[in-house]
């Protein structure tokens, strides 16, 4: 929940607004974001890296306002995709704070990114720093490059979203000497100037060993960097990942502790290589706008199950959070519009979809009075719901309201019937 979450007269608050009013002016599904908890992770973060970069992953959750906000607390970001960078540069973020990165980056985007002097670009592959040496060329710019190297850690999260073993599709890996080599390349191509190197091991890894594994290997490549080419590089980036609390139990790695580890670990390697300690970038995207991020659905049909359980649908689903879907994830929900104190029932949270697979949340206990009409919240849905939110049977995406000191204001409108037929002939 929201560091602002509370109750008022039976009602959950977020950021001082009471659900029931959020609903009544912006309606059903609605992903609300408690502006004052995304910013006061984006303070923590600063905080603990005070001496270093902190770069909001846009994937997480990007928009134009979330964007400002990055902003405004002085975080950079980092973005994917043409798309996430035309979002940050259409509210003026500053250029040299993005970093650029994508397994598969088209010419475009790259083109894009060198045009527009983005801070960092990501070298995932052998043809993109030959197309970087071409466009530098082209425009006469020298972009700074880092190389996205694959640490070998298995990291202890989902398949999908695990990203450092070697048999996937990011980066170089350090194991075959495919890393040393495009550092190799990006030196000799003077038009380039490589700044660093990046690690990122997954999302939602709550054990921060693997973190602390990447951070070792790559400072140890950073040393070999200098003693097979004789160049310093000045910079770390140990990219995101960092868990969140989901449920009852789950535990989050603490900013603070994490950082003052990671830091101690590569300041080891390079002293001990009598090297300057490189500058360390983190890219947190779950961990600053997960817990900011609550969905409120209307409760719809309800179907008890005999001998099982109680089917509880909503008027979303896997169109807004297709998570648990996806990845077996688990969230927790509560009633929202008022107090209960009947008794709990098992109860499964579905969707309005066409598929048996569509669970917002697959087992929770809710009120036995529960009732068409009353509202239900999701918890910690601020990160990777609306970002992979789509249009399945025709639903359109429901609208985000930021709430801040009582008062809410929409900063992405919900789609209409005219946004699904959009450019259909
Ligand atoms: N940096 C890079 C290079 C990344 O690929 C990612 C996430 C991050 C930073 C931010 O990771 P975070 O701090 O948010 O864990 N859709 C999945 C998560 C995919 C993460 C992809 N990359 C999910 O819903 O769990």
């Amino acid at each position: 929940w929201p560091r602002t979450a509370g109750r008022d007269g039976g009602a959950v608050t977020i950021g001082g607004a009471d659900v029931r009013d959020l609903v009544a002016e912006h309606g059903t599904p609605l992903y609300v974001v408690d502006e004052e908890d995304f910013r006061s992770r984006c303070r923590d973060y600063r905080e603990a890296y005070a001496d270093g970069d902190v770069h909001y992953a846009g994937k997480a959750f990007l928009c134009r306002e979330t964007a400002r906000w990055v902003m405004q607390e002085g975080l950079g970001l980092d973005v994917c995709s043409g798309g996430e960078l035309a979002v940050a540069l259409s509210v003026g973020f500053p250029p040299e704070r993005i970093t650029m990165h994508g397994n598969n980056k088209s010419l475009a985007e790259l083109e894009r990114a060198v045009e527009a002097g983005v801070g960092h670009i990501v070298a995932d592959s052998f043809e993109e720093i030959a197309r970087l040496g071409f466009l530098a060329d082209r425009h006469g710019r020298r972009p700074r490059v880092m190389i996205r190297v694959t640490v070998g850690v298995e990291a202890h999260t989902h398949e999908f979203i695990a990203t450092a073993h070697d048999d996937q599709k990011f980066g170089f890996s350090l194991g075959s000497g495919a890393a040393a080599e495009a550092a190799r390349r990006v030196l000799a191509l003077p038009q380039l100037e490589l700044v660093g190197l990046h690690s990122h091991i997954g999302s939602q890894i709550t054990d921060t060993a693997g973190f602390e594994v990447a951070a070792r290997r790559l400072a140890t490549l950073l040393v070999q960097i200098k003693e097979e080419h004789g160049v310093v590089l000045p910079e770390l980036d140990l990219g995101g990942g960092y868990g969140i609390p989901y449920v009852e139990g789950d535990t989050a790695p603490d900013v603070k502790v994490i950082a003052d580890g990671l830091r101690e670990i590569v300041a080891r390697v390079a002293e001990s290589a009598g090297l300057p300690v490189p500058r360390l970038t983190v890219e947190p995207g779950r961990s600053i706008a997960g817990r900011a991020g609550v969905t409120l659905y209307e409760v719809g049909t309800i179907k008890d199950v005999e001998g099982l359980r109680t089917y509880v649908s909503v008027d979303g689903g896997m169109s807004d959070n297709i998570r648990t879907a996806l990845y077996g994830a688990e969230y927790t929900a509560r009633l929202a519009s008022r107090e209960s104190d009947a008794e709990p029932m098992l109860s499964r949270l579905v969707g309005k979809h066409c598929e048996s697979g569509d669970m917002v949340v697959r087992d929770l206990w809710l009120p036995a009075d529960l009732a068409t009409g009353d509202l239900v919240a999701v918890a910690g849905t601020g990160a990777y719901c609306r970002s992979l939110a789509n249009n399945y049977n025709y639903l359109p995406k429901p609208a985000v309201v930021a709430v801040r000191d009582g008062e809410s204001r929409v900063i992405v409108r919900r789609e209409t019937e005219e946004d699904l037929l959009r450019g259909q002939l």
